[in-house]
């Protein structure tokens, strides 16, 4: 089979497309023919050597994508033949590929009339901001949603899951464009941080409260204002260092706002918790099914154009999200 293959760690690193051996799945895991791949903020890490898993090339990237079970491995009840699923890989990877072996635990069903390759790229972004908002902050409808980071991909999916979960959401980000197109997705106040004072502008939209509920995948700067801009009995939630540098929260601040600064490590909740993590994923497939989310894929790329994709999630280009598509999802569009 094809894959594209991680054949050096660098920033940019070296992306070949390449022969791959497909590996017949052992008992308990299926093979799964897929059409897509989602490409991740992780796969720049995970390429420059950065992520906490460290992985030696060579290696095939992508950890989540949606394709048709092509085998089922002994033991395997919840799957047959031809079923359309999404599947999450967190530290294996081996997504961008036309075919993936991974345990069943790892893969839902895509209910019938989303295409595959429309939703190869949700399980991570739009899982982690779902599992941080409603178990990890416990949002609540009439709440005030601080997003920052807000075009980003898990960012984008924060924004449309506080509308749905019924918050009032201020959307951050440094650029104008982005905002825009946030504001466009559901956002119901946007702050650029690069022209705004961030804490004051959302203490502003709040009449001075905060809001109940930050959600920082960016650290360094932004988590400062955070700190600043959540309301007392607030949370904080934090997701990510995109801009960085890991910030450190002052005891004191902590103590005196009466906030809470809540970790949201969603890797390892999926790892952790794999029949909450298939609840989950399927409560939310269902909500796409609806119409009530739309995820936002930004651009689809073949495989030959991995590198572009991942300069362009580097380069800070992508509004939501960009997919990876293989022959097979190719076909499909
Ligand atoms: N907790 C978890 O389990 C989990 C799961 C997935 C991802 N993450 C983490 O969450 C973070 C964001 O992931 P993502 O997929 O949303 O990434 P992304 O799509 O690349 O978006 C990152 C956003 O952060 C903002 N940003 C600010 N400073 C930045 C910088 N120096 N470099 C890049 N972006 C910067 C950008 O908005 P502007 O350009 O408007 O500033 C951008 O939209 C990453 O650190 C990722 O590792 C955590």
């Amino acid at each position: 089979m094809k894959a594209v293959v991680c054949t050096a760690l660098g920033e940019p690193p070296q992306l070949q497309v390449r022969e791959w051996p497909s590996r017949p799945p052992g008992p308990g895991e299926i093979r799964v023919a897929l059409h897509a791949g989602g490409v991740n903020f992780g796969d720049l890490l995970v390429t420059a050597g950065r992520y906490q898993v460290k992985l030696a090339p060579p290696f095939v990237l992508g950890t989540e994508g949606a394709g048709v079970v092509a085998e089922c491995g002994a033991g395997v009840r919840r799957f047959v033949e031809g079923d359309r699923v999404l599947v999450q890989n967190n530290d294996v990877r081996g997504c961008f590929a036309d075919e993936v072996t991974l345990p069943a635990a790892r893969a839902v069903l895509v209910p019938a009339g989303i295409r595959l390759v429309d939703i190869a790229g949700f399980p991570l972004n739009f899982g982690t901001s779902y599992y941080a908002l409603l178990h990890r902050a416990r949002l609540v409808k009439g709440e005030v949603l601080a997003v920052h980071g807000a075009s980003g991909g898990v960012g984008l999916a924060a924004v449309k899951l506080g509308k749905m979960m019924g918050a009032t959401v201020i959307a951050t980000g440094s650029d104008d464009v982005k905002l825009r197109a946030v504001k466009a997705e559901g956002a119901d106040y946007v702050v650029n941080a690069r022209t705004e004072l961030l804490a004051e502008r959302i203490r502003e939209l709040t009449d001075g409260r905060g809001a109940d509920v930050s959600f920082d995948p960016v650290g360094g700067d932004v988590f400062d204002a955070a700190m600043r801009s959540t309301a007392i009995d607030g949370r904080l939630l934090v997701v990510g260092f995109a801009g960085g540098r890991i910030p450190a929260a002052p005891a004191n601040k902590v103590l005196f706002g009466a906030l809470s600064v809540v970790g949201a490590p969603y890797g390892g909740f999926t790892q952790r918790n794999p029949e909450r993590w298939a609840e989950l994923m399927t409560t939310l497939l269902e909500h796409v099914r609806s119409g009530v989310l739309k995820p936002l894929i930004h651009r689809r790329f073949t495989f030959e154009q991995a590198s572009d994709a991942l300069t362009m999630v580097r380069e800070r280009q992508v509004i939501g999200k960009c997919i990876l598509m293989s022959a097979r999802g190719v076909a499909e569009t």
